[in-house]
């Protein structure tokens, strides 16, 4: 493509013709974007022949990095083989089953069937059909409202998004959905009381869980819905009291857990799922991204025999599906990322090594005068700009001084994410001392620039 377009040109028909995902198109229009134009293992390279290296694996996508020629191959194959067949009407084929028994394998021990899509929003909405569905068969069809976090991001369709807890993602062309609550995020460095321990502070984040089930009545709630580290919301690391009460409350009052692992699936914790390294008990995981380390589009819901018992034995149909549901190439990509994931012990190699290789590296920063917080957990981390350390005071215009800080960074040759002013990593399973010794550098850089730029704002 390259070859027969410029990068100038290719900018242009780029702001002419092509709306892009969560983007202000006027300062896009002006700005022009960059054009990425190939990859390769931890790197990526732009039109102008810049290398730079990819902390944020894509989107949270290339565990085992960019252009993989034993991916590839494996498109190949499949596509010559068996391009496309649909699973509806009773069909099937060799990589979707052999895919979902490998999921099964996997994922905690009572989760062993697997519905497939293409998106993680499309898995959230799955899974939220298949919640109210599931209370449905089991008489009991009231309990519709299900329990989510505010800045939870669970995907842009209508459902995942007014799921999800992003006022800004409700502000755009809803009434959400009916049937969705939010509650607070277990955020310590951003909501907790001064004085307040994270112990305590996880306690109570996970004790609002209770305070809402109690007021729209345990016999209407169906299920609560999080992401076992929130993400896209600034990679929010639940204090270690959290999940054991979560699980706790929702054992107590009988209703449904739905893990959302699109970010945190595959190894990204230095375990296959997020919920096997916080020990809880989903009744359904949802997934996506990293799943074909984003080669190709592929996501789905991996359900516990509670639910797929309640399927089995109602004699009807679950009237939902997708055509490109357990796409043959998508399965037949995802099981040769598993295969190598496995292969290279790319999940242990994130608790021994890449995850504390991460926090050691942030652990740094953490007296630079621009940084409130760093935090990481496995292969996510996080750094907290604000304006005042001492009292955490942010910098006015929330998201400013985080898209200095990323400007910066990518002209140091590193991509991490801005979340208004925190920014967030997900390096690529694959990384080794080079790329942790370039981040930090490039990290270094980018934070002295961005302080020389908002110098008069810093308190002394
Ligand atoms: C936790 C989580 N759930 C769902 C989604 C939506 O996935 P998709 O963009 O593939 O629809 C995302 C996307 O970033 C996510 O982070």
């Amino acid at each position: 493509m390259t070859n027969t377009y410029q990068s100038a040109q290719l900018r242009e028909l780029d702001a002419l013709h092509h709306l892009h995902p969560f983007t202000n198109h006027n300062s896009l229009r002006s700005g022009g974007a960059r054009v990425i134009v190939r990859g390769d293992g931890p790197y990526i390279w732009d039109s102008e022949g810049n290398r730079i290296l990819d902390g944020m694996s894509g989107l949270w996508t290339a565990n085992i990095g960019h252009s993989s020629q034993e991916l590839a191959e494996a498109a190949y194959r499949q596509m010559l083989e068996l391009p496309y067949y649909n699973t509806f009407f009773r069909t099937t084929h060799a990589p979707v089953v052999q895919l979902a028994r490998k999921l099964a394998e996997i994922a905690p021990e009572n989760l062993n069937q697997v519905f497939f899509g293409s998106s993680g929003s499309e898995s959230n909405d799955t899974a939220i059909r298949l919640i109210r569905h599931y209370w449905a068969l089991k008489g009991e069809p009231k309990r519709r409202i299900i329990i989510s976090r505010t800045n939870a991001y669970h995907g842009s369709t209508i459902a995942a998004g007014s799921m999800g807890g992003m006022s800004h993602v409700h502000a755009h062309s809803y009434p959400c959905y009916e049937g969705f609550r939010h509650i607070m995020d277990p955020y310590w460095y951003g909501e907790s009381e001064p004085g307040e321990a994270p112990e305590a502070f996880g306690l109570r984040a996970a004790r609002a869980l209770e305070d809402e089930i109690l007021a729209v009545g345990p016999e209407n709630v169906a299920a609560f819905a999080a992401e076992p580290v929130q993400g896209a919301g600034g990679v929010k690391i639940a204090p270690a009291t959290y999940w054991p009460e979560v699980q706790r409350i929702v054992d107590k009052y009988g209703i449904l857990l739905l893990a959302d692992e699109v970010i945190t699936g595959f190894g990204r914790l230095g375990a296959w799922f997020a919920s096997q390294y916080y020990g809880t008990r989903p009744n359904i995981i949802t997934f996506a991204k990293a799943a074909t380390s984003g080669y190709l589009p592929l996501s789905g819901i991996i359900v516990d025999d509670i639910i797929g018992d309640a399927l089995m034995a109602h004699d009807d149909d679950f009237h939902h599906g997708y055509t490109f549901s357990g796409h043959p190439v998508c399965c037949a990509v995802a099981l040769k990322n598993l295969e190598i994931m496995e292969r290279e012990k790319l999940v242990p190699r994130v608790r021994e090594y890449t995850g504390p290789a991460l926090a050691k590296m942030l652990a740094k920063f953490t007296d630079h005068p621009l940084v409130g917080e760093v935090r990481s957990v496995g292969l996510l981390g996080a750094m907290e700009l604000v304006a005042d350390k001492r009292t955490r005071r942010r910098f006015a215009d929330p998201g400013r001084v985080g898209l200095i800080c990323r400007d910066h960074f990518i002209r140091e040759g590193f991509i991490m994410r801005a979340v208004f002013d925190t920014m967030v990593t997900a390096p690529p399973l694959i990384w080794t001392d080079a790329q942790f010794q370039e981040a930090e550098a490039a990290i270094g850089r980018a934070l002295d620039l961005t302080m020389r730029d908002v110098a008069g704002e810093i308190a002394a």
